[in-house]
This record gives C-alpha cells, structure tokens and sequence, in this order.
C-alpha cells in the first residue's frame, strides 16, 4: 500500500507528473535559471497546419470573425473626431462546448488518446473541464473534472454551478471541493490511482491547441476583412489564452500586432479566502488568477508552464466588474449577440480602447465563451446582493471588489486602465532572480525573453 497522506502524495509530484504526461520536465533545464521554452513546443512534434486539421475533426475552430459595427459606431459617436478603432470579434462560444477552451482540449484529449492512455483528468474553474469531458466523449476516453465548487458553508456562486452541470452534462465524472489549498493534491491523488492523463490547461498540447486561434484571426483579417489587426485583446487568467494566441499571430507572420491582456480588477479580494470566494462575480480572467500568472507562470500544476503570457503582452488592461455586465448588455442590445462574461471583459477594454485609436485602426477582441443560465449578469448581480455586495448606478471607478459592483451611468464611463508593466516585469524579475546570481549571459537573455524586454533593460533592472 502506497503512503497517501498528504506529504507523501507531495513528494511523489514529479514522478506522477512524468507519468501522467508522459514528458520529462528535466529534458528542457539547461542549467542556472535557463530552460528551453521553444524546445519543449517543438517536442510536441506537429505543426501549427496538422493541430488545424486534428481540431477540424474534432469540430473545434473555424470559428467566425464578426464586426461589431453598432458598437463601433458607439464608440465613434463618444470618441474625438476620428477617433474610434472599428471592433472585430472573434467568436469562440462557436465551439463543441461553448469556449475557446475546446482549442486547448483538443490537442490535450488527442494527445492523451495517441500515448495510449483510458482517461483524461482536468482540475479546472469550468470551462475548461466542459471541453476536456466533451473531447474525450468524442474520442472515446474517460474523464475525470477536479473543481472548486463551493465555499465551507456549501455555496456555490452561479457560473460555477453552471459549469460543473455542464460537465456533468458532457459526461464526465466530476469532484466537487471546497475553496482550499487542497485541490492539486487530490489531482495528484486521482492521476497516481487511475493512471489516467493529465490534461493540464499549462501543457504544451494545450498551449500548441490555442495557437490555432491567433492564426485563424490572421488569416480571417487578411481574406475576409483585407486588414491586419493593430491590436488583439484577450482576456488574461492563467495565460494560455494570450500566449496561445500571440503564438499564433507570430507563426501566421504578424509580428506588428500588439497583443493586450485584459482582467477584471478584483484587487483586494485573496482568491484562496472561503469569505472572498462568493463576493467576486467573475470566476476566471481577473486580477486574482491574471496578474500572479503573468509573474510567475510556474506556480501551475506542471514543473514548468507553457503559458508564459508576460513573454508576449504589451500592454495589459483592467476593466471593472460593472463595465462587463453593462458591456454584456450592450453586445445583446446593439448586436444581437449574448456572450458570457469572459470574453466581455476584453470586450469591455476594447470599447475604452477603441476611442483612444483612430478609426483606421482594427481592434480584434476574443469573445472567448457562450452564456448560459450561471453566467448571465441577472444571476450575478442577484447573487452578489446576496452576498452583501452594494449594486447600483453611477461612476464604475468608485467599484470597490467584494463590497460594490458600480454600472456605468453612460457608456462614456467605461475607461481604459493600464496596469504597470514596469511592476509586472519587476515582480517577475524578483521571483526569476530570487537564488542570487551573478548571472550568466544565458540566463540574462532568457530573463529578457520571460519578461519581454532587452537585456539591457534587464541589467538597469537589476541593478536598481
Ligand atoms: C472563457 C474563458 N476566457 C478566457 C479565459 C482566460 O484564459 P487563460 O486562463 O488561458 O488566461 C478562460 C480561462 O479560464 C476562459 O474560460
């Protein structure tokens, strides 16, 4: 009998790991700080055009690339004269299980199926799971879904409700814990026992999964819109969805397209606390998940992520909850189309954004996930009251996260916010830097390429 506990369990992380993924992590350290990002992609051994055809059987991509025009002209009529981006969305809901997700599971449950293994494990907010039960249902593997469901008191928050009966729905088996630490010990504990694959959302299949995106937003902008995007917003949790993109914008040529993140600003708010847990009513891309990520992306449930997002974003914008749920609206009410709260958040950065840029410029946003019952603002704003939070009209700059949801009086309120980057690439040299030094010049140009900065920069940095 193995030793279960806890610490046991721990100890093991590395061999389970080696098992359940079949990579060996120590293949790519070269030694210092230094390890082989690129080389590590490339063991994946497919390109980009073979993930588009393995997604194409699958269902997964093709999505459409809509233009937004009332939007658009919305912004126009706030904006300065000429000023005001045309906005461009990129529809993901379009996918088997309503997300952009199904990219990344894709590749992740095919990967699983071609290494020969009978079932697949994700330990996911949602979405994410949704995908991983809905690949493997059509590949014919077991799935297991890790999520935490509730807060000590059994509580749930509604999106997260919504998207554990979605992966019920989908077939997949799925383990409910409370808000805690213990979540990477039993995916542990479930991958040692079952010996099933882990289909990490920070793999590379499930990065090489969402390059898929960028490329088709590249080729969609060049045939069906004769334009290159001047910038592509996508919002920011874990990483993988900006890093999968940016990769794929780079790899259809487009190297002068900034790529932005954008996440809903829940600072104050500690995503491990079981009181904060139901006073937020966004449940991925926010500060919480999006700004740790970008500093130190090998806190994930893998020796080393292949979502590194601070690598690729150039600038990263945060939008208030109230801005989503009323940009949510205005994507019903001007266009037509309900989308989830993930993806409006970037559409919400976009609107501000839009009328800083003139109107020869494209903004391209990833409306990354469909709506349904959990994630509709109504549920959101009924449960945030009920959890004491103060909703009301006004200015969405007094939004304080947890005690108040502030939708904007006119669309005009709805800002562009930058989060400093010189912090971001400070906080991510502090962690990259922590065991001393000096330095190698092998380890100052992997610093420069994790933080997106020249080495130069990075010597400034370190000295100050
Ligand atoms: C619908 C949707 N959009 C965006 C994101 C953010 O993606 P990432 O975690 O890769 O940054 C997520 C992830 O949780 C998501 O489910």
């Amino acid at each position: 009998m193995k030793d279960m506990s806890y610490k046991a369990v721990m100890a093991r992380q590395n061999e389970i790991m080696r098992q359940s993924l079949g990579i060996n992590y120590d293949d790519y350290e070269r030694g210092g700080i230094v390890f082989d990002y690129e080389a590590m992609m490339r063991d994946i051994g497919i390109s980009i055009d073979e993930v588009v055809t393995i997604q194409r059987e699958l269902g997964v991509g093709d999505t459409p690339l809509l233009e937004v025009k009332n939007i658009t002209a919305l912004a126009r009529k706030i904006a300065e004269p000429g000023f005001g981006a045309r906005i461009l969305i990129k529809d993901e809901a379009a996918n088997p299980s309503g997300s952009f997700k199904a990219r990344r599971a894709a590749l992740s449950v095919w990967d699983a199926k071609r290494k020969g293994y009978k079932g697949v494990i994700a330990a996911t907010s949602g979405n994410y799971g949704a995908a991983v039960a809905s690949m493997a249902a059509k590949l014919g593997l077991k799935c297991i879904v890790i999520q935490e469901c509730f807060d000590s008191e059994l509580v749930g928050q509604p999106e997260i409700l919504e998207k554990q009966r979605k992966c019920e729905a989908l077939g997949a088996e799925v383990v409910q814990l409370t808000v805690g630490p213990e979540l990477f010990y039993h995916a542990l504990q479930l991958l040692e026992e079952t010996g099933f694959y882990n289909a990490s959302l920070y793999s590379p299949s499930a990065i090489a999964g969402i390059e898929t995106l960028g490329y088709e937003i590249a080729r969609q902008c060049r045939e069906d819109y004769h334009l290159l995007p001047d910038v592509v917003i996508a919002t920011q949790a874990g990483g993988g969805n900006l890093t999968g993109t940016a990769r794929g914008l780079l790899k259809a040529g487009l190297r002068t397209t900034k790529v932005y993140a954008a996440s809903v600003d829940l600072s104050g708010l500690s995503m491990a606390s079981d009181r904060d847990f139901n006073r937020k009513s966004f449940t991925t891309g926010h500060t919480g998940f999006g700004i740790p990520f970008a500093s130190l992306p090998d806190r994930s449930d893998v020796p080393r992520n292949a979502a590194r997002a601070l690598r690729y974003i150039d600038r990263y914008l945060l939008v208030k909850q109230g801005e989503v749920f009323y940009t949510t609206e205005m994507l019903a009410s001007l266009e037509g189309i309900e989308r989830g709260p993930a993806g409006n958040t970037s559409l919400a950065a976009a609107f501000a954004l839009a009328q800083t840029l003139p109107e020869e410029q494209t903004i391209v946003v990833q409306e990354t996930e469909y709506t349904g019952a959990g994630k509709h603002p109504m549920p959101q704003l009924t449960f945030a009251k009920q959890n004491g939070v103060h909703v009301y009209i006004g200015d969405p700059e007094e939004e304080v996260p947890g005690e108040s949801i502030v939708l904007p009086a006119h669309p005009s309120l709805i800002r562009v916010r930058d989060y400093d980057m010189g912090r971001l690439r400070a906080s991510a040299l502090r962690r990259l830097t922590a065991d001393g030094g000096p330095w190698t010049d092998e380890e100052l140009t992997y610093m420069a390429e994790e933080i997106h900065c020249s080495v130069e920069e990075i010597k400034a940095m370190i000295e100050h």
